[in-house]
């Protein structure tokens, strides 16, 4: 199976950005965490990491017909991006929202997803870890729906 992995903006900060906050990782230390987890999973992934909404918009778009599914930290965006919402329902790919961060217990303005609303579930709070649980999800939901397809 193969996922895409989105990160929006200021995800590419990671190890500089509010280090009490989001850690020391950095994204690329991020990327090789996940990629390691991934291959002894047996999934392959693909990232993408962009500040532009456009960009994400575009980056999911090509994820139809070549990708399983979806995992998405859409940073900022999560809060208010209609458009990546819609790109998310366009595709209709199995998608798993992550944060590094427990969003609920943090400002009011990041208890609304608008990404979580085209997404089976969410992993918020787990750090670095929340990206292989939502792989581990959805190949999970994929699988089912396999076997159910057969049946
Ligand atoms: C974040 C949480 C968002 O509210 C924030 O804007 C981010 C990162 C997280 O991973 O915890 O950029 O998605």
């Amino acid at each position: 199976m193969k996922f895409l992995i989105v990160n929006g903006p200021n995800l590419n900060m990671l190890g500089i950005r509010e280090p009490e906050l989001y850690g020391t990782l950095t994204y690329d230390g991020l990327v090789q965490y996940i990629r390691g987890q991934a291959a002894r999973l047996g999934a392959e992934v693909e990232f993408f990491q962009s500040n532009g909404e456009g960009e994400l918009v575009t980056a999911i778009q090509k994820a139809y017909g070549r990708m399983d599914g979806i995992v998405i930290n859409g940073g900022a965006y999560t809060h208010t991006s209609i458009a990546i919402l819609d790109a998310l329902k366009a595709v209709s790919l199995p998608a798993a929202e992550v944060h590094l961060t427990d969003v609920d217990s943090r400002e009011e303005f990041r208890k609304v997803s608008y990404l979580g609303m085209a997404c089976c579930c969410r992993f918020s709070g787990e750090g670095k870890a929340g990206y292989v649980h939502a792989i581990e999800k959805l190949i999970e939901i994929i699988e089912a729906d396999n076997t159910k397809s057969i049946k």
